[in-house]
């Protein structure tokens, strides 16, 4: 196995915070969020105690899917604003500590992209994946004067680059090696263009699909090797970088070269499960694919913690401390947490727990004040990909403020890039950071907790004490945390439980070895130090 330079000792404290660059603040009132309109909320951010921003691609793009579909690595989408504008923004972000990642949709560029232009009147061009004749199945005929078809990678208009194919095969002639000049050339653009962030003072990226490059490498050996060279540039050339990879299998990420990686909606084994299991139930982003499944935080109690557990077990034993797992409440993909039968009242346990769990918690904008996944919105830029499956019920404006546009400037509301949760009652920051009940403070203390509790963070040991309702569990040999996210009350004994200074508790009781608590209830205590 290879070696990797230890990550940047800065990751094992980050808490994320993922940007919808789109839709979190728009500074010029044309009803799209922008990076001075990011920048005019930083204290926003660092009042919440987030350090690590990770933006959603904010590059050049005919934005047929929101932008991941690239036309320019190395410039921003002038919606955005400018290089100064978004080099402003990382600066006033430095300055309060938070650092910011960029997105790098790496396994394809836009068909709009100037090398998928010259590709596509070239034959002798390899940087893309090309049948010289014919239409094999998957591909996408050719619109330029060169014959044949490409292979797409996500959307049709989403080319896929070429990394090579693990294995040859004679009946498929377009299948190039792994270091063939086309797969060549893309492994140096990518080190290229990270360079070329990482210089302007970025802290690192979230990898796009990354398990996606070399093609028909089902254990994805090949794929791994693309990223262990990057890893180890990375290592000389960026010391203080990270890279995060949308895989959602972090056993195989990590030692591929990835300093961590995300729990998704799919990926793995068992297609995202672990993810799944926690949040989803059954409304709001669904892959046809999914089995129904009973949620662990639903409020009838029928889902169990089990199946997180278990993925989270294999893949932590797996990592050691070669890499971090980083479990979100929700992203651009799926569902938010505040959806369907989920009410807010629910909220606060989900949170308790991603906030003490030892992963790298990614809060996506908004879930920090309940904002609710909006069904049956019409197609943005690519969000609807299947009947049930309509990611732009996640991308809705930030909910700044009770006006009509959330405080989106003074655009128009038609003008705005998603619609804003028309309800009476929608939450919005200016509410909740009014209400010291609210669950903005909550999510606020929580953060600041585990911040100044170096056993709460992702380095600190965690015993399961009770993998059912209540959830129990003890971090650092000293912090009890329990989650009730059942509507019903529920109790259980432990012998490792006792009663302690409850640090942020609500309606969770320890008598003796007994836990009680009451419905949605969770609480963190500290038992003391000799324990
Ligand atoms: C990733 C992104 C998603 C995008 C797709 C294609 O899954 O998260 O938003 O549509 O890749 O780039
Ligand atoms: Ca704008």
């Amino acid at each position: 196995m290879t070696s990797f330079r230890p990550a940047p000792a800065w990751l094992a404290d980050a808490v994320f915070y993922q940007i919808y660059p789109q839709s979190f603040a728009d500074s010029n009132g044309d009803g799209i969020g922008d990076f001075d309109g990011i920048a005019e909320r930083l204290d926003h951010l660092a009042w919440l105690g987030v350090n690590t921003v990770w933006l959603n691609p904010c590059f050049v793009s005919p934005f047929r899917d929101a932008g991941y579909d690239v036309s320019d690595y190395l410039a921003v989408a002038p919606r955005y604003g400018s290089l100064d504008d978004l080099a402003k923004l990382v600066d006033e972000a430095g300055r309060r500590g938070i650092r910011v990642l960029l997105d790098l949709v790496a396994g394809h560029t836009s068909d709009e992209h100037p090398w998928f232009k010259a590709a596509a009147h070239d034959p002798t061009d390899d940087r893309y994946i090309w049948a010289a004749e014919g239409r094999p199945d998957g591909f996408v005929p050719s619109p330029g004067t060169r014959p044949g078809a490409y292979l797409p990678n996500f959307f049709a208009f989403q080319p896929a680059l070429n990394f090579g194919y693990a294995r040859a095969n004679p009946a498929e002639p377009w299948r190039l090696p792994v270091d063939a000049e086309g797969p060549r050339a893309n492994r140096a653009a990518l080190r290229t263009i990270m360079d070329h962030w990482l210089g302007l003072g970025l802290s690192g990226f979230r990898v796009d699909m990354a398990a996606s490059l070399v093609k028909d490498d089902p254990d994805k050996t090949e794929t791994a090797k693309v990223w262990a060279e990057l890893r180890h540039w990375l290592d000389g050339a960026h010391p203080d970088a990270v890279l995060l990879s949308e895989w959602g299998e972090p056993e195989v990420s990590v030692p591929a070269g990835f300093h961590g990686d995300f729990f998704l909606q799919f990926g793995g084994p068992t297609d995202g499960l672990a993810l799944r299991s926690l949040w989803s139930n059954g409304e709001g982003t669904v892959n046809e694919s999914w089995d129904p499944l009973d949620c662990f935080f639903d409020r009838s109690g029928r889902g169990s913690p089990r199946p997180f557990l278990e993925a989270w077990e294999k893949a932590s034993t797996a990592l050691g401390a070669s890499g971090f797992i980083s479990l979100p409440t929700a992203n651009h993909d799926f569902s938010r947490l505040n959806c369907g039968p989920r009410t807010p009242e629910q909220l606060p346990a989900a949170f308790a727990f991603q906030l003490t769990w030892p992963t790298l918690p990614a809060i996506y904008y908004g879930d920090e004040i309940g904002m609710r996944y909006l069904p049956g919105l019409p197609d943005q830029e690519g969000s609807v990909l299947g009947p049930r499956y309509n990611r732009a019920g996640s991308r809705t404006p930030m909910q700044w403020d009770e006006g009509p546009n959330a405080g989106f400037s003074t655009a128009a509301p038609d003008r705005l890039y998603l619609p804003v949760d028309p309800s009476p009652t929608r939450p919005t920051v200016a509410a909740q950071r009014a209400d010291e009940t609210s669950l903005l403070h909550l999510v606020r203390r929580l953060v600041s907790l585990r911040t100044h509790t170096p056993q709460l963070g992702s380095r600190g040991s965690v015993e399961v004490l009770h993998a059912g309702h209540p959830f129990v569990y003890l971090r650092g040999g000293r912090y009890l945390v329990v989650v009730n996210p059942q509507e019903r009350e529920a109790s259980c004994t432990h012998d490792g439980a006792r009663s302690g200074v409850p640090l942020e508790a609500d309606g969770v009781a320890v008598n003796g070895s007994t836990i009680a608590a009451e419905g949605f209830a969770y609480g963190v205590f500290d038992l003391g130090p000799d324990r």
